[in-house]
């Protein structure tokens, strides 16, 4: 669909609300293939591959096709070994106790799972985490009798403490594991899983971290972390292709889990590589081209500040907070997080209206999660995700969560600032 400013028509009752110019991207964006035409303030949910990892998937790609049998038989261990080298080292972890998968979804789905579980027993989750991830704990919990257990952590929230005070006080004697995201999707918070690991382990229970958003956001020493499994994508922040994830599962715990798909590893004769291994690297034919070119993307996202990877994360953080303030002030809305609790993305709880315009505005059709982000997408040509979040204090309301990466600019922000407030504007009409 072209969505390009000279393209765009605004429908005719809304003409005047479109009275600043769409703000370009900044010089940055000649390393994407992203759309110039769009304000793209949503990097965070699937992530935005540039050329030059691109390129180095077609020559794996490239590869591949030119003789698919002896790739398959005769390079792809080597080469899956190379990247996996390279990004065990990235994350932190020894490549032996890590495995290429598609997604963090796959991932959280590959431990909880594979894991057997007794009726009674409990998973631990907070209302945070991410959907699909707590579907897949509620589908493999009840299939065996045991339970998924919600700790409520408040948003506006004061500060990590909180994450730590709810979490624990809703673990039991049945809790057998908790899945907890390192950044959470919807307010994009990081959280303490350091301090909430050693003290759920030191009771006894396993800790998933849902790692979604850290590679390239957060500093990772994932083994030294100490939880039993870690699932991370490098699609999202680290720009890899889609379908480019990582699991990572502690010596001790590798037993316990399989892939969701198993193939020929499980008979397999072989003594020079472990049971996870061979299970986990051959799961039938997939495009494996995502995980080789990750490597790629190391060099990518360090070279595109002077001072490296640590300098980008302080651009992009400080970036996420600038946005976040100009949009809070537009809405009149206050900084519903502390500031060392946000990396890269930041979540603004919308002003809510009446209950029966809320219910009216939420029964409206819409492609996306809400009819507001239809508006934005299509009326003003802003790419960013707004949703209904149940954990909001004191009622359900809405989310918009914006996103920084390199190649946006603060007048995108004060662009969407503008845009939101005329659209919600135009709600209390509705
Ligand atoms: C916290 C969190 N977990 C899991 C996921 C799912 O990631 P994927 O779609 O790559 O499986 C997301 C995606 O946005 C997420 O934010």
């Amino acid at each position: 669909m072209d969505r390009s400013p000279a393209a765009h028509t605004p429908a005719p009752e809304l003409a005047t609300h479109t009275t600043l110019p769409r703000p370009s991207p900044g010089p940055l964006i000649e390393h994407w293939p992203l759309d110039r035409g769009v304000v793209f303030l949503n990097h965070g949910s699937f992530g935005g591959t540039p050329h030059a990892v691109l390129r180095a998937q077609d020559e794996f790609r490239r590869l591949m096709e030119r003789e698919p049998v002896a790739f398959w038989v005769e390079s792809f261990e080597g080469l899956l070994d190379t990247a996996r080298q390279a990004m065990a080292r990235f994350v932190g972890c020894p490549p032996d106790d890590m495995a290429f998968i598609h997604n963090t979804t796959e991932g959280v789905n590959t431990v909880v799972r594979s894991l057997a579980w007794a009726p009674g027993d409990e998973i631990l989750v907070n209302d945070h985490e991410y959907n699909a991830c707590v579907n897949a704990a509620v589908h493999a919990a009840s299939a065996a009798g045991a339970a998924v257990v919600t700790a409520k952590v408040p948003f506006p929230i004061s500060g990590p403490e909180v994450v730590l005070e709810r979490t624990l006080a809703a673990v039991t004697a049945r809790t057998r594991l908790a899945v907890i995201s390192h950044v959470t999707s919807p307010t994009g918070l990081v959280l303490p899983v350091e301090r909430l690991t050693r003290e759920l382990q030191s009771r006894g229970v396993d800790v998933l971290v849902d790692g979604a958003h850290a590679p390239a956001m957060v500093e990772l020493g994932v083994a030294q972390l100490g939880a039993a499994y870690y699932v991370g994508n490098f699609h999202k922040w680290l720009c890899a292709p889609k379908g480019s994830a990582f699991l990572y599962v502690r010596p001790d715990r590798q037993g316990r889990v399989a892939p969701l798909t198993v193939s020929h590893g499980l008979n397999s004769p072989r003594t020079d590589r472990s049971r996870f291994r061979l299970l986990f690297d051959y799961v039938g034919t997939v495009d494996p081209t995502p995980w080789l070119a990750t490597p790629a993307c190391v060099p990518f996202v360090s070279g595109l500040l002077p001072g490296g990877l640590p300098a980008m994360r302080d651009h992009n953080c400080a970036l996420a907070l600038r946005g976040r303030d100009i949009l809070a002030a537009a809405i009149g809305a206050e900084p519903p997080a502390p500031d060392a609790m946000l990396p890269f993305m930041a979540s603004l709880p919308l002003p809510a209206h009446s209950p029966d315009r809320e219910a009216r505005l939420a029964a409206r059709p819409t492609r996306y999660a809400d009819a507001l982000q239809d508006r934005l997408v299509h009326h003003w040509g802003v790419q960013v995700p707004v949703w209904r979040m149940p954990a909001l204090t004191p009622r359900p309301a809405r989310l918009i969560r914006i996103s920084a990466q390199v190649y946006n600019t603060l007048d995108q922000y004060h662009y969407l600032a503008h845009a939101l407030s005329r659209e919600l504007a135009r709600e209390r009409t509705l």
